[in-house]
């Protein structure tokens, strides 16, 4: 074996929700795995993993943990500012970077409106297209995780989900999927160099998508369709307007139209993407209502 296939892949966004899957993934297929976060003290990974301190907003931080390694697989949740200095480290040490995208380039009107994060997401990967690594671009749609993060609360509250856009079909991706193509291709460098689009198997409306959250728990669960005003200022007044205006854009678009839908996950790993309803039942218990304390007054 040569020393370049030994060396190590470094995980960045090793905390997150996929990174976490990649970390997972690269230890099973026997690769050396080093973990990426802020704070190495609070975060918890196999006792496999090297774990190392980085801040993107602090380039320089990134050496210790970029020596030696082969490939990187990077998550950039970070403003922009600091993208350039980061990009050019990573071409310094490593000689291929795998990053999870978004599909801004598939001509669907989803993915079709005004999104400050395509924006982000299409400067990332000019600054990479221009330092000369080897790049792998995998752009998944809407994760499944979305169900949790949006409607767990409510269904386990009274039931009834308020949300707009009930007709609105995406094709919600296991983040274990999106995974499980970024640890395949670091793994087997053949299909490096790619531009991968990841969906989930099936296009499903919001309604159909909560309809299979209650069959999943035993629960019937009501869908209260919102107006986008009233989604506005009830549910969302809280979060960030730059997301609400890019999630309503993007589903009042789609009305009308099948979810963009591809194959690439089984091509690329083997094996079917798993369905939504598959994502619900391994995540059932984020959705029930936490039973009371036996003795609870
Ligand atoms: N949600 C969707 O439907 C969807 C669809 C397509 C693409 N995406 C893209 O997926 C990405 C998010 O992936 P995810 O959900 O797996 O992530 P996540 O669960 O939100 O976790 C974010 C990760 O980023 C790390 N991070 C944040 N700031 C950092 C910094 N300054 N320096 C180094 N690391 C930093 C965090 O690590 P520590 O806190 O441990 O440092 C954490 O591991 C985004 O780029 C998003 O646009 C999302």
């Amino acid at each position: 074996m040569t020393e370049a296939r030994v060396a190590p892949v470094l995980v960045t966004g090793a905390t997150g929700r996929v990174g976490g899957e990649v970390v997972a993934g690269l230890l099973r297929s026997g690769v050396p795995v080093r973990a990426l976060t802020r704070r190495p003290d609070g975060a918890v990974f196999p006792a496999a993993v090297d774990v190392f301190a980085g801040d993107f907003s602090v380039p320089e931080s990134l050496d210790v943990a970029l020596q030696g390694v082969r490939a990187v697989f990077l998550v950039w949740t970070e403003s922009p500012a600091t993208l350039q200095a980061v990009i050019e480290r990573i071409a310094s040490y490593a000689s291929h970077v795998v990053f999870l995208s978004s599909p801004h380039q598939t001509p669907h009107p989803f993915f079709q409106q005004p999104n400050p994060m395509a924006r982000l997401h299409a400067d990332i990967e000019r600054t990479i297209a221009n330092s000369g690594l080897r790049s792998t671009i995998i752009r998944p749609g809407m994760f499944a995780s979305g169900a949790k993060l949006w409607w767990a609360d409510m269904i386990q509250r009274d039931g009834v989900v308020r949300w707009p856009y009930a007709a609105a079909e995406t094709a919600p991706i296991d983040e274990r999927d999106v995974a499980a193509v970024a640890t395949q291709i670091l793994r087997d460098e053949t299909r490096a160099g790619g531009d991968y689009v990841l969906t989930g198997p099936e296009s499903l409306s919001q309604a159909e998508q909560v309809a299979i959250i209650g069959e999943c728990i035993g629960r019937a669960i009501r869908f209260e369709e919102l107006t986008p005003d009233e989604f506005r200022n009830e549910i969302a007044r809280t979060w960030p307007s730059l997301v609400v205006d890019m999630l309503l854009d993007a589903w009042g678009a789609t009305i009308g139209h099948k979810s963009f839908v591809t194959n690439t996950v089984a091509d690329v790993t083997g094996s079917p993407a798993r369905t939504f309803r598959e994502w619900v039942a391994d995540n059932a218990d984020a959705f029930r209502a936490p039973r009371p304390h036996a003795g609870a007054d």
